[in-house]
């Protein structure tokens, strides 16, 4: 009698999820990876403008500096309007995307 106990809490606590709508645990989830989570300062912005800014704007190199020229609306502008910043070659169009997200984010600092 107690295993059979034993075996319905077990059951109950495998079957506990059952009912979770996947729609609203994974959204967006199409096997795409979503860009918005990733764009992050730390996880992108920051080593992307270390690799391509950062030789020639070693003011780029902190958040603080980085973030006088995204207030002033020079940042996209060079880089994601008129394109011609990195002067090294352009960004890829994934780079450009995740960059704008984080820009309509408010650049936040993360
Ligand atoms: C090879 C050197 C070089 C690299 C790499 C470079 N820049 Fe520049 N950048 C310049 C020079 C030189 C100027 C000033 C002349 C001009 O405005 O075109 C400039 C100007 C700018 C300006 C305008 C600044 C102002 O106050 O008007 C922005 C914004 C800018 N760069 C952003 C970037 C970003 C962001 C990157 C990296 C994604 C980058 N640049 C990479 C050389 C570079």
């Amino acid at each position: 009698m107690k295993k059979i106990f034993g075996i319905v809490i077990i059951l109950s606590v495998f079957m506990s999820c059952y009912k979770d709508k996947e729609e609203l645990l994974y959204p967006n989830d199409f096997g795409l990876a979503d860009t918005s989570s990733v764009a992050t300062y730390t996880g992108f912005v920051k080593p992307l403008v270390a690799a391509r800014c950062v030789s020639c704007h070693a003011g780029f190199g902190n958040y603080a500096g980085l973030k006088i020229v995204v207030d002033n609306g020079k940042f996209a502008n060079r880089v994601l309007v008129k394109k011609d910043m990195p002067s090294g070659g352009p960004l890829s169009a994934e780079q450009l995307a995740k960059l704008d997200k984080w820009l309509k984010a408010g650049a936040p600092n993360n």
